[in-house]
């Protein structure tokens, strides 16, 4: 099925990579030279396309604009020492796109065209990859709304496409994250599971209001009684309490399943560690701390890795790190990188080769 999928490639006359250095690249702001686009009409998907990576034209009225139909993903490939190149865990993020498409009213994507034309994109902008440490190229699929019309119903057109970004580190130290008391990200029977552009437009304000007064980030907890914590800014987060990895469950639905956050408790288990999915209070962690056995916090996320935390303000409950004592988030990270340099044995069969 995959091997016959009918793309129409149109290459870019010239490489802009001639003109691009792939040392330190800051995240998402450089793209490759091609990108696919397919359009769903008539309940089916056609017109697949890879072509010399353009701006778009759109009618002014175009439903993701106006209504926000729209929903993206996040992956990684990288190139090995031998040239090889794998993406990490694609087909995890195939599932959970349609998993988002179903919650937006969004058609699902065949595997096919997400998986294969993914691959042969990747392929051809390989020499996009950077190869260097934190550096990966960023694959970003999405799909939006395209009817042309302004009545608040679901679209009867979309367009489905992936572009690519050579990329370093989304976050390059270690962040201070206030606890957020006012604002919400995500409520039982919302969308906070999905990946749906307007999870990430509704964050703004209260990560601008951080901002003002010194924090990088904050810790979103719930809508009911901003008591249990949920996210990090766009990450899951990760609490070592003695000998325990705790991270939220993910049954309210409010949360993000995490390619990587599952990538974690994978290998702090196999680091030795009790991971247990629960729900955690902020007094939990107050808890933990004046008992002091909170250890590490960390975000994890495709775009962030493994992110540290040096701070957690709570109120007037301040808790502090010494990030460069610390030994779980770091030495998770390396087995990470590990395994996606193609430097260990892909022990997981994460690894998908293009
Ligand atoms: C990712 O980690 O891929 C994300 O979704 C974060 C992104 C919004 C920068």
């Amino acid at each position: 099925m995959i091997a016959t999928l009918d793309i129409n490639v149109q290459k870019a006359e010239r490489s802009k990579l001639l003109s691009t250095s792939l040392e330190e690249m800051p995240f998402g702001k450089y793209f490759t030279d091609h990108m696919l686009e397919a359009d769903y009409e008539d309940g089916e998907w056609k017109n697949i396309e890879i072509k010399p990576y353009q701006p778009l034209l759109l009618d002014p009225s175009t439903a993701a604009i106006h209504y926000g139909q729209s929903i993206f993903e996040g992956l990684k490939a990288y190139k090995d020492d031998n040239g090889n190149v794998s993406i990490f865990r694609p087909y995890d993020n195939y599932k959970r796109f349609n998993v988002s498409a179903e919650r937006m009213q969004m058609p699902s994507i065949p595997e096919e065209i997400f998986m294969e034309g993914m691959r042969r994109l990747v392929e051809l902008d390989k020499n996009w990859i950077p190869h260097q440490e934190d550096h990966a190229l960023y694959i970003r699929p999405f799909m939006f709304a395209t009817d042309a019309v302004l009545g608040v119903k679901p679209s009867d057109k979309y367009k489905f496409m992936i572009i690519l970004s050579p990329t370093g580190p989304y976050y390059n130290k270690p962040m201070r994250i206030y606890v957020e008391e006012k604002y919400v990200r995500a409520a039982p029977g919302g969308i906070g599971y999905a990946k749906a552009a307007g999870n990430y437009g509704a964050s703004m304000h209260a990560t601008a209001e951080a901002k003002k007064i010194g924090y990088d980030q904050v810790l979103w907890t719930d809508a009911f009684e901003h008591k249990y914590v949920q996210e990090i800014g766009t990450m899951n987060v990760f609490f070592i309490i003695g000998n325990a990895a705790f991270t939220p469950d993910l049954t309210s639905g409010t949360i993000l399943s995490g390619v990587t956050r599952e990538s974690a408790m994978t290998l702090l288990k196999e680091m030795g560690f009790d991971v247990i999915e629960r729900q955690i209070s902020v007094d939990d962690l107050i808890d933990a701390h004046r008992a002091n056995m909170l250890y590490e916090v960390f975000g994890t996320g495709t775009a962030a890795t493994i992110s540290s935390i040096r701070e957690l303000r709570y109120k007037d409950y301040v808790i502090e790190f010494d990030v460069e004592k610390w030994r779980t988030a770091p030495e998770l990270k390396k087995r990470l990188d590990e395994i996606r340099s193609g430097k260990v044995a892909d022990r997981f069969g994460w690894m998908y080769k293009v």
